[in-house]
């Protein structure tokens, strides 16, 4: 990915943190993506009274992408918490790209001033993963 690209990737990503509604963590996070076909969707993290009704901003982002309509292929995914730990996905997340992921898909995570502090392939995230393809096979035709 070029300079230009990540950089937009990050501020989309800043931004959306900005907004982002997490009164009970006080942990804000936002997300970017960039589809294969060079679209970019953000998102925040939306937490909930009823605790488990939060979303988190990869979430977000991925629903963005989905209404659009347009390529459904993520080529990049920039989280962007707070450091100095990185805020990877978590796991229920790392499923979520795995959906709308390719063989290339990366996973960027920075810190609230866009500083670099994680990248590496969704595959090094979610090794031997289960996929829509593994439906295909898997499915029970003799039962529907
Ligand atoms: N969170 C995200 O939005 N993305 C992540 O990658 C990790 C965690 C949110 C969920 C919750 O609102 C808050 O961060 C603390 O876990």
């Amino acid at each position: 990915m070029d300079n230009k690209t990540l950089s937009d990737l990050t501020q989309k990503a800043l931004a959306a943190r900005s907004n982002a509604y997490a009164p009970y963590s006080r942990f804000h996070v936002g997300a970017a993506l960039i589809t294969e076909d060079g679209q970019v969707f953000a998102g925040c993290n939306v937490e909930n009274a009823a605790y488990p009704e939060g979303v988190c901003a990869e979430a977000g982002a991925i629903s963005a992408m989905i209404a659009a309509g347009g390529s459904r292929k993520i080529a990049t995914i920039l989280v962007a918490g707070k450091g100095p730990a990185s805020c990877l996905p978590c796991g229920g997340c790392r499923q979520k790209i795995r959906e709308f992921a390719t063989q290339r898909t990366c996973v960027l995570v920075v810190d609230e001033d866009g500083k670099q502090l994680f990248k590496d392939d969704l595959h090094a995230l979610l090794p031997a993963s289960f996929g829509p393809e593994n439906l295909e096979t898997g499915t029970d035709k003799t039962s529907s």
